[in-house]
């Protein structure tokens, strides 16, 4: 089998341009959605991360606020920051770029940004809505992987997923959001055992662990789908997945190249939610 390749690039192209009319009509009604992006310090992917946002932000039209602070920011500058963007009406969104310099307590941070403008759903109030199945804001990127999910036409109904990674931003929504797909769902982690058996089981595998290629192509169920949601440096400086990409599409049904698979996904979704923040408070 050779998989065919799911673009995350076209997807997330054409839900953007889905977003422009809406962004046109609250705009004509008054509102203009309103997306404020805060990065602290000076890692150089975040600083990448945070351009992207911000420029698709404006390409749709949206109003959009970046604010860069200096690495030396105290907790409570950035706290008082959040206030204030917690307190303007001209502000939908909130996003303070993860991760956050030493000395910063993160969860302190993000759990101060209100959670109608917790575009990232990284509030656990946020958290707790997603697993109880209410309406939430769900982060980004397993919401694009969902997104990606949907675009392979498969029945995923009763089939065996496997999220390896057990971050806040990926891993454990990603399982809440399988369930929700009625997958039965596996989580692996650093301390799994037989990660090898366990991937070669699924139907659905995601891979979100931020090693180099770590998952290998001989374990993938033949007609298995891929979705890799690593992004990480190669010895040569290009980008690589989670994923050994050649021998795991030799397998696959469907799966994500990096870079242009779940990436450009993260930001369409990040711009959806904030239209859905923008029309709820509108
Ligand atoms: N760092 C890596 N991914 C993300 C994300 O989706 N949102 C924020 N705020 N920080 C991140």
């Amino acid at each position: 089998m050779s998989a065919r390749v799911l673009d995350g690039k076209a997807v997330a192209a054409e839900m953007s341009n889905a977003l422009r009319p809406q962004v046109a009509a609250l705009s004509a009604a008054g509102h203009t959605p309103g997306l404020a992006v805060v990065l602290v310090g000076d890692d150089p992917a975040s600083a990448v991360y945070v351009r992207l946002k911000s420029r698709r932000a404006e390409e749709l039209g949206m109003y959009h606020r970046q604010i860069t602070l200096p690495a030396t920011t105290t907790e409570a500058e950035l706290l008082s920051v959040v206030d204030g963007l917690n307190a303007d009406p001209a502000i939908d969104g909130i996003l303070v770029q993860v991760p956050l310099p030493a000395g910063i307590d993160k969860d302190r941070v993000l759990d101060q940004i209100l959670p109608a403008k917790d575009v990232d759903g990284f509030h656990p109030v946020n958290t707790g809505r997603l697993w109880q199945r209410r309406a939430a804001f769900v982060p980004c990127t397993p919401a694009g992987v969902v997104e990606l999910l949907k675009r392979t036409g498969a029945d995923l109904r009763g089939k065996d997923a496997v999220v390896i990674g057990r971050s806040n931003i990926v891993g454990k929504p990603m399982v809440a959001l399988l369930e929700q797909l009625d997958c039965t769902v596996t989580l692996a982690h650093s301390r799994t055992r037989n990660l090898a058996e366990v991937v070669g089981r699924a139907d659905v595998v995601i891979a979100a662990v931020g090693v180099l290629e770590m998952v290998k192509g001989a374990w993938i169920k033949p007609g298995a789908i891929v979705i890799d949601v690593g992004v990480n440096k190669r010895p040569d400086g290009k980008l690589g997945g989670d994923v050994e990409y050649a021998a795991a599409a030799e397998r696959a049904s469907w799966i994500t190249p990096v870079p242009g698979g779940v990436g450009p996904m993260t930001i369409a979704m990040l711009m959806t939610n904030t239209v859905r923040a923008a029309s709820t408070r509108a």
